[in-house]
């Protein structure tokens, strides 16, 4: 079952309404409805009156009755076929690009990721995916992505089994992706794949009829992150009374190479009117086909060598790491110091409300001059929250790709044992009040 909070999140995500707005849609002070979203074990939460639930119940059951008489609107006409089948790739149930998703079909596995927040916390158990067996193949670096998608299929149930590295594989006996992924078919119920060539996750999921994810293709995309990055800025917008409609964007860093921000530029774009200033050093910008997308999507784009210049007044601030890796034979025009996000510019130039986030990892070398640390006790840096979210996010993508989503609100028991409300010294209760 859904928790209140849950509900209540969901219910303005689908209506498209900020806290404001949808407390003056319910005749409610905002004050009471921020009490509702608190988590349960806050010591403010307070219940929602049975009314207040049933009326929400029937604004969305209006919406969704609009939607479907009119094809229209943010609500949504009951799906007529199962989620992995609307977002699949060449009608198998993969996960290889963001651009199977449509706006919907996006909401609707935010949805699903709401409904595993419980898991994601420690509170709850389930075993939707018991005997399923992961294959977890990754030929480049990798810490958040590899743990994460193994650590969503395991509190789902499964198990894991991985190689990493070409070193380990036969592939360095030269064994071809088709090979390696029909016979590992064999062998488990999905895969994940990481690999240092665009389009090479693609050739494994030709090869199978298992569900196959796109754990980051070299330059390509990393689907995954930029879900859990849309899903981190709604989640702190929901926090923050803001809608990603309109929203300005500002992504710094090396946007030639950053699978992320490759991904995540298409995701945004789903939604309407925004801006995005793009700094980046001459030599790191964004691919001229996805500014082309962008643009036709209606949004407004602004390409800068200035920090100073793109960072002002930005609702989001999405840095990344200089991709060192795949520079070939290329002079690294890294970051210079200007290039580097850190807390005197962000006080400078942000908003209180401004939301900081990296897809990580950060490099920490000297020099680097990547996302600063000074700003680690910055509530503003949504870094930790937003990697907390792979885990969420991930066990939705399971379970919609192995067609168990409809199977986990009744699967859950509470957990055994105890974790603490929180599982880093510096975290805060960010779903409570400010
Ligand atoms: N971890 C992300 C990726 O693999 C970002 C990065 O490595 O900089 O694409
Ligand atoms: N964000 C990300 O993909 O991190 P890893 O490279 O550590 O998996």
């Amino acid at each position: 079952m859904n928790s209140q909070q849950d509900f209540l999140r969901d219910a303005m995500r689908r209506l498209n309404l900020t806290r404001d707005a949808f407390s003056d849609r319910l005749g409610v002070r905002r004050r009471a409805l921020d009490t509702w979203l608190l988590p349960a074990d806050s010591g403010e939460a307070r219940s929602m009156p049975e009314m207040v639930e049933k009326f929400v119940s029937e604004i969305l059951a209006h919406e969704a009755h609009e939607a479907r008489d009119t094809g229209a609107g943010p609500g949504r006409a009951p799906a007529a076929k199962p989620l992995a089948q609307r977002i699949a790739a060449e009608g198998r149930p993969h996960l290889l690009s963001v651009s199977q998703f449509d706006r919907g079909s996006l909401e609707e596995l935010f949805q699903v990721a709401d409904l595993m927040q419980p898991i994601a916390r420690r509170q709850k158990v389930s075993r939707v995916l018991e005997g399923a067996v992961l294959g977890s193949l990754f030929f480049e670096a990798s810490t958040r992505t590899r743990v994460s998608f193994g650590a969503a299929f395991c509190r789902l149930g499964g198990t894991v089994c991985d190689t990493t590295g070409f070193t380990f594989s036969s592939m360095a006996k030269g064994e071809s992706i088709y090979d390696t992924s029909r016979v590992m078919a064999g062998y488990v119920d999905a895969l994940v794949v990481r690999h240092p060539e665009q389009g090479a996750v693609a050739e494994f999921a030709r090869a199978t009829n298992i569900p196959v994810i796109n754990a980051g293709d070299g330059p390509g995309e990393h689907p995954s992150q930029a879900i859990l990055d849309l899903y981190t800025i709604q989640r702190e917008f929901s926090r923050l009374g803001k809608l990603v409609d309109g929203t300005h964007v500002a992504m710094v860093g090396d946007l030639k190479y950053g699978r992320t921000v490759h991904s995540l530029i298409r995701l945004l774009s789903l939604y309407k009117g925004l801006k995005f200033s793009l700094v980046a050093p001459p030599s790191l910008e964004m691919p001229p086909y996805l500014l082309e997308l962008v643009a036709r999507n209606g949004h407004v784009i602004e390409q800068t060598a200035s920090l100073e210049e793109g960072l002002r007044g930005a609702d989001v601030v999405y840095a990344t790491r200089i991709q060192k890796e795949r520079f070939v034979g290329e002079a690294i025009e890294g970051y210079t110091p200007e290039f580097q996000v850190r807390k005197s510019l962000v006080d400078a130039l942000c908003k209180p409300d401004t939301i900081l986030m990296h897809p990580l990892p950060r490099d920490g070398r000297p020099g680097a001059n990547d996302l600063s640390t000074d700003l680690n006790h910055d509530p503003r840096l949504a870094i930790f929250r937003q990697t907390d979210n792979g885990i969420p996010v991930r066990m939705a993508l399971f379970a919609v790709l192995m067609g168990v989503e409809n199977q986990v609100a009744r699967s859950m028991r509470d957990a055994g044992w105890r974790s603490p409300s929180h599982v880093g010294p510096d975290d805060a209760v960010f779903d409570g009040l400010d």
